[in-house]
């Protein structure tokens, strides 16, 4: 088996709690040479609990001989990052949203292709065994589909986290964290065509492109296997201070539709998140738990009827888990060829429709 050395840019949450220890789980796929921050705290805390150099600026963790890099900063920092990682002829794997605009996107493509290199996003969810278990029991077809919904309560990691070792600095330089807070302003503006009132801001940064992106995400597969192309949006509304975000997608000339619903509800402790697909005849649900809980199964059932009989399915296919799954993935994509699963084309898709949703929502349109 090759073994990629790989490298770890933004050592915060989602690295501490899945890519640092899941490359080192890996380790005959991975040699995990060293993770980059700006934070010294943070840098120490991996170093003394994983084992893990650190390096003070992606900078100096490129120059470090690699073949790939994971990239889990702050999103305004992926498209820049993910270029410059692409210059120096490595593989990327980025954490979603990997860019807001489609057109961001559209030159990291260019640029993947010129440097003939793999990028893969951090949508995980299409690892999940239960939702690739989903995708090959569909109980109906584009002619039968009749409506999918998303619902999303989220308390965000703090629940799920607070059982491993975590650490979070506070000791990045000011100047970096305005200059990132200013590429998101201007990245955001450019994406959505205009300046955003505030509660736009937050709605599209937080709920839509942070939260609601992993079922957009997720749905869209589900949609490319019906072969049910793109939709219109119908409806979008951002509430909750911008912790809320709601969309509706009609499908299929109006035949079928999308709803999908993220709310974050900050102070309780419980987390859910289900995808419904209804058909004619069938309906097909999965319920997945906190993403940050490992190896925690999704529940796939399906609902059928026989005259009035009714009957309810589980299938579980065993539990694996999406955040390892995804990594063996981006090795095999590297070195074997394998077909890379979440490539930049799917996530402008998915970018594409978050920002039709907060343009219809800003034209006050509801
Ligand atoms: N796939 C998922 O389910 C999932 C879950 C959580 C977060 N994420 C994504 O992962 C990324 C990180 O999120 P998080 O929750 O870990 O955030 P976080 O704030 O906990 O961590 C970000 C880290 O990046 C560091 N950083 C800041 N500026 C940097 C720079 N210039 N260069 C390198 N590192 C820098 C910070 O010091 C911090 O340690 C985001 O893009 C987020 O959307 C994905």
């Amino acid at each position: 088996m090759t073994k990629l050395r790989i490298g770890v840019v933004g050592a915060g949450t989602i690295a501490q709690v899945e890519h640092i220890p899941n490359l080192i789980a890996l380790h005959d796929l991975y040699d995990l040479a060293g993770v980059a921050d700006p934070s010294a705290i943070t840098r120490d805390f991996v170093t003394a609990t994983w084992g893990v150099r650190g390096f003070d600026t992606p900078e100096a963790l490129l120059a470090e001989p690699l073949d790939a890099i994971l990239i889990a900063s702050p999103d305004p920092l992926h498209r820049s990052q993910v270029l410059a990682a692409l210059a120096k002829g490595l593989h990327v794997f980025c954490e979603k949203p990997l860019c807001y605009s489609p057109s961001e996107i559209g030159e990291i493509i260019a640029a993947r292709d010129a440097a003939g290199r793999v990028v893969q996003v951090g949508t995980m969810k299409r690892f999940d065994p239960a939702y690739r278990l989903a995708l090959d029991s569909l109980p109906g077809t584009a002619q039968t589909l009749r409506m999918i919904s998303v619902e999303v309560n989220d308390p965000d990691a703090w629940p799920y986290v607070a059982h491993r070792p975590l650490k979070r600095g506070d000791d990045i330089d000011r100047a970096l964290v305005a200059q990132a807070v200013a590429a998101q302003r201007a990245q955001v503006s450019e994406a959505l065509g205009s300046v955003p009132s505030d509660l736009a801001y937050r709605g599209f940064t937080g709920a839509y492109s942070s939260s609601m992106v992993h079922d957009v995400n997720a749905v869209h597969g589900i949609l490319e296997r019906l072969g049910v192309p793109d939709g219109e949006v119908v409806g979008a509304t951002i509430f909750a201070d911008g912790e809320g975000g709601h969309g509706t997608v009609s499908l299929l000339g109006g035949k079928a539709l999308w709803t999908m619903t993220h709310l974050a509800v900050p102070g309780l402790a419980d987390y859910r998140e289900r995808i419904t697909v209804t058909f004619d005849d069938a309906v097909l649900e999965l319920v997945f738990p906190s993403p940050y809980l490992n190896h925690q199964p999704t529940r796939l059932t399906i609902r059928t009827s026989d005259g009035h009989t009714a009957r309810e399915t589980e299938l579980r296919p065993g539990y694996g888990e999406a955040f390892v799954e995804e990594l063996r993935g981006f090795h095999a994509a590297i070195t074997a060829g394998a077909p890379v699963v979440n490539t930049p084309e799917h996530a402008a898709r998915d970018m594409a429709l978050l920002v039709a949703m907060a343009r219809r929502f800003m034209a006050g349109k509801g």
